[in-house]
């Protein structure tokens, strides 16, 4: 190979073969994938997409995140780099943009005017927003692919838009990450700086505490300040089962071939939107959500109203609990645990498994589900560094291709002084409560379909971990 001293042009030929290849790929599993309905992948559609909710094959997962990683990269590389730089310091405007559209419910007022689109002047009446503003913030986010400008002042959804429609579960997403999320980075250096709050591992004194000035944890304000907002994390949740697709937690896992009368402890589990499509799936399974008495309450009239058969035939019980004080359900087969560890810093994670550890069964197993995370460098040595599988010159991590996770793990900081973790800080924590890594269930790039211009690419894995003989 040429070095890039002699050819200043190999890394971009590289890249743009990995783009070309990835491109090829696409096409040919989507081809293979959409036997039955035609595939629209123009971003004007409005329609869902037939794989949007769809566990794709791992094949797809690769080459979204390949070229998602490359397109990028390839930027980085022949743009000015102030220019580059420039442009990301600017992009959280992007999600100041999102949050206006979701708070004036943008979406919303332009359905009824569909492809034809609606005046900016009535759209204001709407929104109560000016109508010379209003255009700017929906020309950025059409700049950015959401929303288009059919004419000049005239807007229309489009296949970005329609995600924020109030009732689609990824807007209380876009409300969370734009609100709680966004507001903890405006005070991120000013936190991380500061002599006490740096350093400290307390929920209360995250980033989001100072540019709040609340004094209680996120969880307090919540429960006793904001149960609306509460609410909201909750209905981000299913968002969020969304963008990982739930279908891909669905298959991920054996759990048809589990035995009869299996229970399954969601903990901590919200509405419990991904323990119910897996009890609607597999019969033979019991469920017991457990979470804090407000989100049980509400968990209760979602399955009544989703889940309705499941409820009737006494496959679901729900159960307040606080986690970090109690045990949950004694004598479980199996303690699903989804997205809450990653909410926590180690000391709380540890006081939580100790609790599940207490209720555990020999045979009981822990599933965790959360994000895996890797560094930007690749150790060969690592026990991490069977991650690795991006391409050179991609990062080990794909670089764009997995960014969603590295926003994420900055905003757990920022929210609530927690973090995504690397496999191997997964592991010392299993073992520090006396749980055994028993498998790693293939750590799963699960891709939701709902842009094919640009993919969100996440990466998930489900730990499974198993009581050892000692207890605490
Ligand atoms: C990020 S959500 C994850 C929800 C669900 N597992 C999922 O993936 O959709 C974290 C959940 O932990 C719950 N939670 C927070 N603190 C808790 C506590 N002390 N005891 C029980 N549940 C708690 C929240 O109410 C919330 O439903």
């Amino acid at each position: 190979m040429t070095t890039a001293a002699s050819n200043p042009f190999t890394e971009l030929d590289v890249l743009v073969s990995l783009i070309t290849s990835s491109v090829d790929t696409i096409k040919s599993e989507y081809t293979q994938l959409n036997t039955s309905a035609a595939l629209d992948l123009s971003l004007d559609s409005t329609e869902k997409h037939p794989l949007d909710l769809k566990a794709v094959p791992q094949t797809l997962q690769d080459a979204l995140r390949t070229l998602q990683g490359s397109c990028a990269q390839l930027g980085n590389i022949v743009l000015p780099p102030a220019y580059t730089i420039a442009t990301m310091s600017m992009s959280h405007f992007t999600a100041a943009c999102l949050n206006v559209a979701v708070t004036t419910k943008v979406a919303d007022h332009l359905l009824p005017s569909g492809a034809q689109g609606l005046h900016v002047k009535d759209l204001s009446k709407l929104t109560g927003i000016v109508p010379n503003k209003l255009s700017r913030v929906l020309r950025l986010l059409a700049t950015k692919g959401c929303f288009k400008e059919v004419e000049p002042d005239v807007w229309a959804n489009n296949r970005l838009s329609v995600t924020l429609l109030k009732d689609e579960p990824t807007s209380a997403l876009v409300g969370l990450f734009t609100d709680e999320a966004y507001l903890s980075g405006t005070s991120l250096a000013s936190t991380l700086t500061d002599p006490h709050y740096g350093p400290s591992l307390n929920l209360n004194e995250a980033s989001w505490n100072r540019a709040m000035n609340f004094k209680g944890t996120l969880w307090d304000f919540y429960k006793d300040v904001d149960p609306a907002r509460g609410k909201r994390l909750a209905e981000a949740q299913v968002g969020f089962s969304h963008v990982l697709t739930f279908e891909s937690v669905l298959h991920g896992f054996p759990w048809s071939t589990l035995p009869d009368g299996t229970t399954i402890c969601d903990l901590g589990g919200g509405f419990g939107h991904v323990s119910m499509h897996i009890a609607k799936a597999c019969p033979q399974l019991r469920v017991v959500l457990q979470d804090q008495p407000s989100t049980v309450a509400t968990a209760r009239e979602y399955w009544n109203k989703s889940a309705a058969e499941v409820v009737e035939q006494g496959r679901v019980e729900f159960v307040d609990i606080d986690f970090i004080k109690e045990a949950p359900r004694e004598g479980c087969d199996y303690y699903f645990i989804k997205n809450v560890v990653h909410d926590w810093p180690d000391h709380d994670v540890i006081t939580i498994l100790c609790n599940v550890k207490k209720s555990m069964k020999p045979t009981a197993k822990v599933l965790i589900h959360e994000f895996v995370m890797q560094h930007a460098s690749s150790d060969p040595h690592s026990e991490d560094a069977f991650l690795n599988k991006a391409p050179k010159p991609l990062l080990p991590s794909y670089g764009e291709g997995r960014v969603l996770q590295y926003y994420l793990d900055v905003g757990m900081m920022g929210v609530v002084n927690a973090k995504e973790r690397t496999f191997s800080e997964f592991k010392a924590i299993g073992k520090e409560v006396g749980l055994e890594l028993e498998k790693q269930v293939r750590p799963k790039l699960i891709a939701s379909l709902s842009s094919f211009r640009t993919p969100p690419l996440l990466y998930h894995a489900q730990v499974s971990l198993r009581v050892q003989s000692y207890c605490f």
